[in-house]
């Protein structure tokens, strides 16, 4: 697929009105992590537009079963394993990619238009680009590959004429927010955060959380890595900074509020004060659609937002001391290079040894500022940077939690 011509909003990666891809009907969709909670989604979207999108390649980690059952239900003819077990690749009437190049082999196949991006951590940065590179659409749920890997990601669309549409919930609003506007007239952004399941604990009930706790959202159904970053704010952290990505905005220009009942799912502030806002059930069967379908409409699974049964709607600011990882993740963009990678690993590090209960709740983030208070300084060039600040990071991690 080529686009025609690609029409980026500001100076951002997204597309601007008035751009549409140069594909034929139906679209050929790739979803790479279509075993996951976002994957899974995509594929009820596609399913739910036969005439307008088709599953052509579906790819995950290591559930082969998971993988097989899907491509029989969604008629996918490429599959890719990045982690085949021993039973290596599931057997069927399709071809299986398997090993290290399974996402990009998925991402860069013939007859895919759109890549759906819904692995966690930096698994899809190397298909990511190369989808971009080729002149593709790329659906973005990841956004750890955008916060790492900003650099490559933004190099590749502009020099391969891809573009990035948003499926966070939280940037499909500010993208149909800004729809019609022009960057002069954008004071900055508001992304709203639902506060997690810990919105109201105080430091001590912070620090007797367990993992069970914190892997029950109260919005909305995710993985588990991504429900972890939404109680410890991390998650709006990388949001934070996705977002700069995203619309080529300064950090100064992103805002976040706590809004509990997370049906305003962000907003923009325009130069002369004007708020306007997105709202919508919290279901990601709509963000999913609005990037596969962007920029056409259609009836989607998600019902209808009933405001007046949805009740009062509340704001409140951060409480910053208590949910440190916003205010790090914000200052590693600021350090730029591979600050932003190092975030990302060393907070994954540090999730996992919350996990398995051998780091309490409120130490997550101090293992992470520990870690980028160390992080030389050094720009991403490569995919390889990139990697390298990752495993660095996860050295720097695990001996920061030491015999934990
Ligand atoms: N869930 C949400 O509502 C939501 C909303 C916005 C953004 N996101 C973002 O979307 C991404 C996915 O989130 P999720 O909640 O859908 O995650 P999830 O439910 O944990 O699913 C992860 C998917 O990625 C696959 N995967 C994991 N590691 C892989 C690897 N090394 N190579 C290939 N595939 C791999 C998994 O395959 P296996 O099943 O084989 O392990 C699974 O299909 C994250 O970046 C998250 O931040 C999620």
């Amino acid at each position: 697929m080529g686009v025609s011509r690609v029409r980026r909003w500001g100076r951002g990666l997204v597309p601007a009105a008035g751009w549409r891809p140069a594909v034929g009907q139906p679209r050929g969709v790739a979803i790479l992590g279509a075993t996951g909670s976002v994957g899974r989604q995509a594929l009820e979207v596609v399913a739910r537009h036969p005439d307008r999108l088709v599953a052509v390649a579906l790819a995950a980690g290591a559930d082969s079963e998971g993988l097989a059952e899907l491509a029989r239900r969604y008629g996918a003819r490429l599959l890719g394993l990045s982690r085949p077990g021993p039973a290596g690749a599931p057997a069927g009437p399709w071809r299986c990619a398997s090993g290290p190049g399974a996402l990009e082999a998925v991402a860069t196949a013939e007859g895919v238009d759109v890549v759906v991006a819904a692995t966690p951590g930096l698994a899809a940065l190397r298909a990511v680009v190369a989808a971009l590179a080729m002149g593709r659409v790329v659906a973005l749920a990841n956004k750890e590959v955008l916060v790492a890997g900003g650099e490559l990601v933004a190099r590749a669309a502009r020099q391969g004429g891809g573009v990035l549409v948003p499926v966070d919930s939280e940037h499909v609003a500010l993208h149909q927010c800004l729809r019609g506007e022009r960057p002069e007239a954008v004071a900055r952004v508001v992304l709203t955060a639902s506060g997690g399941p810990f919105l109201r604990h105080d430091a001590q009930a912070l620090a007797r959380v367990r993992p069970e706790e914190a892997l029950r959202h109260p919005r909305w159904q995710m993985g588990p890595l991504n429900t972890l970053n939404s109680a410890t704010l991390m998650n709006k952290g990388f949001e934070v900074l996705e977002a700069q990505r995203l619309f080529g905005l300064r950090p100064e220009q992103v805002a976040v509020v706590v809004h509990p009942e997370s049906l305003v799912h962000s907003l923009v502030e325009l130069v002369d004060g004007t708020l306007l806002a997105q709202l919508g059930s919290t279901d990601m069967r709509l963000p999913v659609q609005y990037a596969l379908l962007y920029p056409d409409r259609a009836p989607s699974l998600a019902a209808p937002l009933d405001l007046a049964a949805a009740g009062r709607l509340t704001f409140e600011p951060v409480r910053r001391q208590a949910f440190p990882s916003l205010s790090l993740a914000e200052a590693a963009g600021k350090m730029g290079g591979t600050a932003p990678a190092v975030l990302v690993a060393a907070n994954e590090e540090a999730v996992a040894a919350f996990v398995a209960g051998r780091l309490p709740f409120p130490d997550i983030p101090r293992v992470v500022e520990d870690v980028l208070a160390r992080t030389p300084r050094a720009a991403v060039e490569t995919v390889e940077d990139v990697e390298a600040a990752d495993a660095w990071a996860r050295r720097e991690a695990r001996a920061a939690l030491g015999g934990r």
